[in-house]
């Protein structure tokens, strides 16, 4: 048996230049499925246990001798193919690469960030999996308030025997991370996958996205909110957006508002997407509470600040007409090559 070994090394040993169809011969006959190779390593059982150890290390050196000479075979082929100019032929058709394109959602984030970095603020991400504090008690909802039963929270049991963590159920958590970690003047935006307990449908999902917007700096007033939503309704929307704000609430923001766009009234779908109303609610917003700021680390009386947090799926869906939120999640191809390509 150990001959023949030593006999196959030497069959490999002796092969100089080939074509690829040769190698590719070599190749199978070697380590191919029925290969020498294969059929050594099924005869390793039969063999005499006292001849085992040296039979594999053989064996061993066999199979790396095949792998690097057909390796090295195959690499001086196409060295000799790029010489011949044979791979080299300009005149020959392309291979056509079909190109992935971006999904959506990705699309409209990017936007998002590109308006609001346009304008200096920077982009900073936290954790999806929150602790009570940053996704709940730091943003002003009190133990126990009804308005945390806004946002049906999923809940992850910390097996540390400390308190449960939850999935965040809005970006706004990020704010309080980035006002705990540093100080003002804090201008960024922070764009995340937000989660909650809620029965998946046409228009709402379990999953989605959110951008959250924070700015604290000294004298920042309601006045400067509303420039800046201006400003970023007519770069996403076009010059002529208009928006309007409604009084609302947040446990976060004090004055709270809700923000809608001007979307038009013309046609039977603009009448569907707007609730008859022609306004299409885009975000909620608000000056930052001080108690927010005091959780925080941040003194009200020195620092003042405006907040804001919207939905991508809700701007992708009215920016492309898709009015199921399901497709997002689906990565149906078909769906999916519909968007710009991603080069
Ligand atoms: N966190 C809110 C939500 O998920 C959205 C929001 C409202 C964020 C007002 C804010 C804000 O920063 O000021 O519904």
């Amino acid at each position: 048996m150990i001959e023949q070994l030593q006999k196959y090394k030497e069959e490999l040993e002796k092969v100089a230049v080939m074509s690829a169809e040769e190698v590719e011969q070599l190749r199978i006959k070697f380590l191919g499925q029925k290969g020498i190779l294969k059929d050594l390593f099924g005869a390793f059982k039969s063999v005499p246990n006292e001849q085992k150890k040296e039979f594999g290390r053989q064996l061993n050196e066999l199979k790396n001798l095949a792998q690097e000479k057909i390796s090295d075979l195959k690499s001086a082929v196409s060295d000799q193919e790029e010489e011949d100019g044979s791979i080299n032929d300009l005149t020959l058709p392309g291979n056509y690469k079909e190109l992935g394109a971006r999904h959506p959602i990705s699309l409209v984030r990017q936007e998002i960030i590109d308006i609001f970095a346009g304008i200096g603020f920077s982009i900073s991400e936290g954790p999806e999996v929150e602790d009570d504090w940053h996704n709940f008690t730091a943003l002003n909802f009190p133990e126990e308030h009804p308005a945390r039963d806004m946002q049906d929270t999923f809940f992850v049991e910390n097996k540390n025997g400390e308190e449960d963590l939850v999935l965040r159920t809005h970006t706004s958590s990020v704010q309080v991370r980035i006002m705990e970690a540093g100080n003002p003047p804090i201008r960024t935006i922070s764009p995340g996958k937000v989660f909650r307990n809620e029965a998946i449908s046409a228009r709402s999902h379990c999953i989605f996205h959110q951008v959250e917007g924070l700015y604290i700096d000294k004298g920042v007033s309601f006045a400067d909110l509303m420039q800046t939503l201006q400003y970023f309704a007519s770069e996403l929307f076009g010059p002529k957006a208009k928006i309007r704000m409604r009084p609302s609430y947040f446990p976060f923001t004090e004055p709270s508002a809700e923000v809608d766009v001007w979307w038009g009234l013309e046609n039977e779908s603009d009448y569907r997407i707007t609730k008859g109303t022609g306004w299409l609610e885009i975000m909620g917003c608000g000056m930052v509470d001080p108690n927010v700021l005091i959780n925080c680390g941040i003194d009200p009386n020195e620092y003042s600040g405006y907040a804001f947090g919207m939905g991508i799926e809700r701007i992708a869906m009215n920016r492309y007409g898709i009015d199921d939120i399901r497709m997002f999640f689906e990565n149906d191809i078909r769906f999916l090559r519909q968007f710009k390509s991603a080069f």
